[in-house]
């Protein structure tokens, strides 16, 4: 008999299993919770609520501890390249050698873009932002790449690894006006990705090892990161069995909110206008400590991270040292420790248990690899789509998959009668 745990309810008593997790965590199983008691639970933010059960990625937010698929984000992101940490994370195992040389021959396969795609880029206004178009992009490609229902999903999951660098330079380069650079297979994942961005028909474009390798960190860093709003959005909508692009393009628009992966650029435009306004950060802490300013530091606090978060630690350490490579003096970094280390010794801070997360060093990083800052999401996305892939792939490989479909309670009005216009107040 496995353990239950007891409700009680208006003198009434349920009895409800207890699933326990591979690392300890303890969950009442409410799935048949209104079946039996007509009652639902309300849990606004989902702050208390389980919505599968996953084996892609462990958070211990108290700890500061990251892994995918049980490995610590401080081994894959000394010892791993974005590409097999991608498949680490969707397929559950590191990749053997065969395995991997196919993996990687399969995604340089892939890399072009359909050429009538670029009629779609031209529809956009100068000036969009990249997060727009990115999205909209990647939704079209159910148009050009449809999956026949007899078709296994791992040809789209192929297309779209492969596709999305080119997706989001192409993005960055119409955006400029300055003409696309196809993709170069023989280049790995991320300097393929900068000589797309970076590349002129008019000068010779160097890729600088130090900035691939940093590229790669950062992407590893995104790859996965469990139930946030983005990946809960592509598990959400592809519950419905939408196609994958459909799905992605929805966790895309979800990660491009401020709150989100949007912040690594509200962090960015954060500290450039602290350092405009002379540089004094304890003016910005004493605005995000008074409510009704309604300002906050960008790039702190997290809802699972109690603790610093582990990304925000290593991306602290690639920051410094990729700054000293690349020769840039950036006083952006240095308002960025002033600011760390007076919030994080700072009461309201500490008794809220506000660290910086991994969007308050990986913009600096990115800045200083020349990536514009409406850029920096986009960054952020293209990391990211090996969790969402995952996340897809499980949900829709699990045998218990219902659509999501969750309920509320109503506040409403109670029952009211239609009043003709002429008779309304
Ligand atoms: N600056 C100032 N105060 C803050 C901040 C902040 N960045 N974050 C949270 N607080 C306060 C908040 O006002 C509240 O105070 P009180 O208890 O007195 O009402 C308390 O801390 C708890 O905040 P919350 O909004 O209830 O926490 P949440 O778990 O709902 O939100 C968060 C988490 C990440 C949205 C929030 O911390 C935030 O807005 N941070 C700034 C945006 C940011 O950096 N987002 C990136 C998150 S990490 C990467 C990702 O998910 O993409």
């Amino acid at each position: 008999m496995s353990e239950m745990a007891k409700l009680i309810v208006r003198e009434r008593e349920y009895e409800l299993p207890l699933i326990e997790g591979t690392e300890g965590e303890l969950a009442v199983d409410i799935r048949k919770l209104r079946d039996q008691t007509g009652l639902i639970t309300l849990d606004n933010g989902y702050a208390s609520t389980g919505s599968c059960e996953s084996k892609i990625c462990f958070i211990d937010g108290e700890k500061g501890i990251l892994r995918y698929r049980g490995i610590p984000i401080e081994q894959l992101c000394e010892h791993s390249t974005f590409t097999e940490t991608a498949y680490l994370t969707i397929y559950g195992e590191l990749p053997n050698e065969q395995q991997f040389e196919a993996w990687r021959e399969e995604l340089r396969y892939h890399t072009l873009l359909h050429e009538d795609l670029q009629h779609i880029y031209d529809m956009f206004p100068t000036g969009a932002h990249p997060m727009a178009v990115c999205s909209a992009v990647v939704c079209c490609l159910s148009a050009f790449y449809p999956r026949k229902e007899t078709e296994s999903p791992e040809i789209s999951i192929r297309r779209l690894l492969a596709k999305i660098p080119t997706i989001a330079a192409w993005t960055y380069k119409k955006s400029k006006g300055q003409p696309l650079v196809y993709p170069r297979n023989d280049l790995s994942y991320a300097a393929n990705f900068l000589n797309m961005m970076f590349r002129l028909p008019t000068e010779d474009y160097e890729i600088d090892p130090v900035a691939v390798r940093a590229m790669d960190q950062i992407l590893i860093m995104h790859a996965e990161h469990e139930q946030n709003c983005s990946t809960s959005t592509v598990r959400m909508v592809s519950s419905s069995l939408a196609n994958l692009f459909a799905s992605v393009a929805s966790g895309i628009s979800a990660l491009w909110g401020p709150l989100h992966g949007g912040a690594n650029q509200r962090v960015v435009q954060m500290l450039a206008e602290i350092h405009e306004d002379g540089g004094d950060v304890s003016k910005f802490i004493a605005r995000a400590k008074d409510k009704d300013s309604g300002y906050r530091l960008m790039g702190f606090g997290h809802r699972v991270y109690k603790n610093y978060d582990p990304r925000a630690r290593i991306l602290k350490g690639i920051s410094d040292e990729v700054l000293t490579k690349l020769g840039v003096n950036d006083p952006l970094f240095d308002i960025a420790k002033q600011l760390e280390e007076v919030a994080l010794s700072d009461e309201f801070f500490i008794e809220r248990k506000l660290y910086p997360n991994v969007d308050f060093y990986s913009g600096l990083i990115l800045r200083a690899l020349g990536i514009p800052t409406e850029m920096f999401t986009v960054m952020f996305a293209i990391g990211r789509l090996p969790g969402w892939i995952a996340h897809w792939k499980e949900r829709n490989e699990a045998p218990d998959a219902r659509i999501y479909r969750p309920r509320q309670v109503y506040q409403g009005y109670t029952k009211r009668d239609y009043v003709p216009m002429s008779e309304r107040s």
